[in-house]
Formats: C-alpha cells, sequence, structure tokens
C-alpha cells in the first residue's frame, strides 16, 4: 500500500476548464461523427470528461480502447511497446482521435498512431491531457494538449504510481 503524500500541480477546477477549451478546439478541426481510442489504462479519467465536453459541443463519437504496454523507461532500452488488449471497431476510412494521459518519451503515442493507420484510418489526430516538454526521444507531438508539465512523476487523474493515486481528482507529485 501506498501511503506517499501528493503535492498539487494542477487543481481539478483546472483540468474541467482545460478540457472544455480542448473540446471547442477538437469540434473545430474534426467531424462529428469521430472514433474515438482511449489508450488504456492511464487516460479513462480524461477521456470520460472529454468524450461529455466533445458531447456538450456538438460531437457524436464512436469510442474504443486499445491497452498497450511500454517497456524500458531508461536510456539503455529498445523502447518496445507490447498490444496488452487490440482495439475491436474497424479503423478503417475513419477519423480517429487518439486520447493519452501524458506524452513523454512519445514512443506510446507514435506506435498507437501507426498502428491504427496502418489499419486503414483515414485522418489520426492525438490529444494528451499532460506533456513533458524536451522529453520526447522520437518525434512525436500530439495535436491537442492540455497542460505541459515539468519532468516529474506525475500522478492522479487516472495517472498511477504502481496502480495507485489514479483515482485522485486532480494532478500532483508524490512527496517521500
Ligand atoms: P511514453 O511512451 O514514454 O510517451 O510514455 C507514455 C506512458 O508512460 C503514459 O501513457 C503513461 O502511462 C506513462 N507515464 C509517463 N510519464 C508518466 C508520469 O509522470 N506519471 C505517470 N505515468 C507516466
Ligand atoms: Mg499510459
Amino acid at each position: 500500500m501506498k501511503t506517499g503524500k501528493v503535492e498539487k500541480l494542477i487543481t481539478s477546477d483546472a483540468i474541467a476548464v482545460r478540457v472544455s477549451t480542448l473540446a471547442n478546439t477538437i469540434v473545430k478541426s474534426m467531424p462529428t461523427d469521430l472514433m474515438i481510442v482511449v489508450l488504456l489504462r492511464g487516460s479513462f479519467v480524461f477521456a470520460a470528461d472529454l468524450i461529455r465536453a466533445l458531447h456538450a459541443v456538438g460531437m457524436h463519437p464512436q469510442v474504443d480502447f486499445l491497452t498497450l504496454a511500454s517497456y524500458g523507461r531508461s536510456t539503455t532500452s529498445s523502447g518496445k511497446v507490447d498490444i496488452v488488449r487490440d482495439l475491436t471497431e474497424d479503423m478503417k476510412g475513419r477519423d480517429v482521435l487518439i486520447i493519452d494521459d501524458i506524452l513523454d518519451s512519445g514512443r506510446t503515442l507514435h506506435f498507437a498512431k501507426h498502428l491504427i493507420e496502418g489499419r486503414g484510418a483515414r485522418t489520426v489526430k492525438t490529444t494528451v491531457l499532460l506533456e513533458k516538454p524536451g522529453k520526447q526521444l522520437i518525434d512525436m507531438h500530439a495535436d491537442f494538449v492540455g497542460f505541459q508539465v515539468e519532468d516529474k512523476f506525475v500522478v492522479g487523474y487516472g495517472l498511477d504510481y504502481a496502480n495507485y493515486y489514479r483515482e485522485l481528482p486532480y494532478i500532483g507529485t508524490i512527496i517521500v
């Protein structure tokens, strides 16, 4: 059981405001009938809020889930990404929005984008709640970014440390 205290970095109110402005930006550049792919597990809370914000601006997405595992956060690893649980919907001809929690090295989102393009999607755009600027090891940027955060390990609002802290309504960092 993890008992570390968490220092708040982004409040739930700030997240709610940002999610709603993101939806306003997304609706201007994507068709209403889009296919959303939620990358599990970290982005489930963000996705739940974002799809309702998209509803509020008149979008009618379908939703699918993709579980990926990325290995080797260390600099020496090959950075392999594996499919733990695959999509169930057909991506062919679809306009897809991939939702992820955080863009760090960029490997997970890069893998997901290429996988979905390879399945015949018409367009693939990406959104992340958080981005750590300058950490991307490969050339990967998200189309819609919630917040930039400094290079600290963050938890809450779906993001975990050892599968704990996902339930926090805010984003924070663990203080030992
Ligand atoms: P990337 O493939 O290096 O971009 O890493 C992306 C994934 O690593 C995210 O979807 C998260 O699940 C996880 N991750 C990266 N940084 C953090 C963090 O600070 N806190 C929690 N999870 C993180
Ligand atoms: Mg993740």
